[in-house]
């Protein structure tokens, strides 16, 4: 390009910027009939109908906020239709009743990525609008926050050493699995229907390492002080163990009959997560209720405890329900259905929940050291390894009762909605 052709297109650029400042500068309510959006989009139209039959850029020419009101679904399809000219991004978007029904979500009636996406394609769309990308990124920022606190806690404690740090090391390496786990079961579950199930089956598996780490940094530093070396501080990791085994098997069985019978698969995985977390919050509930009976002022740590546990039926209450999506379907498709939103609140709630472990775990180390049973390799390490192998094991043999069934799944009951898709 000239120089006398960039000047130009400055001067342009110039005189678009200070049209487009100048309706902000004045303020919003000054000019009497045309509201601010108007005046920038006439700018950007402005821009567009001066050039001459040059290429047009796609704009995104609407405010942010407008894509949570009317026609936001259609408006963000366009400027995706628009968009993906210039950047070529690989997927499509299809509606709900375009994908086969393993793949439907209640309420979700667009932003569907291709049930058979190649890998590739699969990471690409994290970086695109579909109804997954928000879950994939609420889940893959706080792994990295959790990463953090985990290498700052590691340059203050000596982990290696120190064996009363054990079960804090266990739990803080889970709070970073599981939300990676879950990122890239979104990232990879539209592959095709087997691999949606196998990456939630991984989900699942986390969630439920996560439940054990979760009893193992309870079972040493939340234990009320009455139930320190008690049978059921002995036996609590065992019993955990045992109810991470339960929870993986019951939540992958709920996915073979989620298509005949969606009310009991619901109930089962709900049930399977539900289980392990009551049972690990059993000493947690018995130390609140003990000092609301008794003084009526929670500590630090105990106040962390409750605003993870009020997370926690909120991020159960939002699984279930399915809210908002339910009363509005389609107007929560790319931002803040349930599934995002049961995603922020498990976070924030684990947030609390380390807070609480860490508080704990400080403020009461000299009377546990003292008074109750140290931690032991076998009851961190050893117990993690062999949960963490027997839930894979039990993985695996979902995984093939899956392939090895004559697929009901895709092959014959929705053989139209896929064959339609290959294009
Ligand atoms: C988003 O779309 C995919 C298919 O591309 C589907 O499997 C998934 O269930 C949908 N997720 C949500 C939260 O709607
Ligand atoms: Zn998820």
């Amino acid at each position: 390009m000239s120089t006398q052709g960039s000047v130009l297109a400055l001067g342009k650029c110039l005189a678009c910027l200070e049209f487009m400042l100048f309706p902000v500068w004045r303020g919003i309510g000054a000019s009497s009939s045309i509201s601010w959006s108007q005046e920038w989009s006439r700018c950007l139209k402005w821009e567009f109908d001066s050039r001459d039959g040059g290429p047009r850029i796609p704009v995104f020419d609407y405010p942010i906020w407008f894509v949570f009101c009317r026609g936001g679904r259609a408006r963000i399809r366009e400027v995706y239709q628009r968009g993906r000219g210039a950047i070529r991004l690989p997927t499509d978007i299809f509606d709900i009743h375009q994908v086969p029904k393993v793949f439907r979500e209640d309420g979700i009636i667009s932003g569907y990525r291709h049930p058979r996406s190649s890998a590739l394609d699969c990471i690409l769309s994290s970086f695109q609008m579909n109804n997954e990308t928000i879950n994939i990124w609420t889940h893959f920022l706080p792994t990295w926050y959790f990463l953090w606190r985990f290498f700052l806690l590691g340059s203050t404690m000596d982990f290696l050493s120190d064996s009363y740090a054990w079960p804090l090391l266990v739990y803080m390496l889970l709070i970073c699995v599981y939300p990676f786990t879950s990122c890239c079961a979104h990232i990879f579950s539209t592959m095709s229907p087997e691999s949606r199930h196998i990456c939630y089956f991984f989900d699942y598996g986390a969630l439920s390492l996560y439940s054990l780490g979760c009893a193992i940094s309870y079972g040493f530093y939340v234990m009320p002080d009455c139930w320190v070396n008690s049978w059921i501080q002995q036996h609590f990791i065992p019993i955990a163990i045992g109810n991470s085994l339960l929870c993986t098997s019951m939540s992958c069985y709920s996915r073979f009959v989620e298509l005949q019978f969606p009310q009991r698969s619901k109930a089962l995985r709900t049930g399977a997560f539900v289980v392990p977390f009551l049972f690990d919050t059993v000493p947690l509930f018995y130390r609140v209720l003990l000092s609301c009976w008794g003084s009526c002022s929670l500590g630090e740590a105990l106040s962390n405890h409750c605003y993870h546990l009020l997370f926690a039926f909120l991020t159960c209450f939002l699984f279930t329900a399915h809210l908002p999506e339910r009363l509005a379907p389609g107007r929560f498709d790319y931002f803040g259905h349930s599934h995002q939103l049961f995603h922020v609140s498990a976070v924030v709630g684990t947030h609390f929940q380390m807070e609480g472990v860490l508080a704990d775990m400080s403020s009461r180390r000299q009377w546990l050291q003292t008074h109750g049973l140290a931690p032991s390799f076998l009851s961190t390490f050893g117990a993690l390894v062999l949960s963490f192998v027997l839930n894979l094991g039990i993985i695996a043999v979902f995984s093939a009762l899956l392939l090895w069934k004559p697929r009901p799944s895709c092959g014959q009951q929705h053989a139209p909605t896929c064959g339609c898709k290959e294009q």
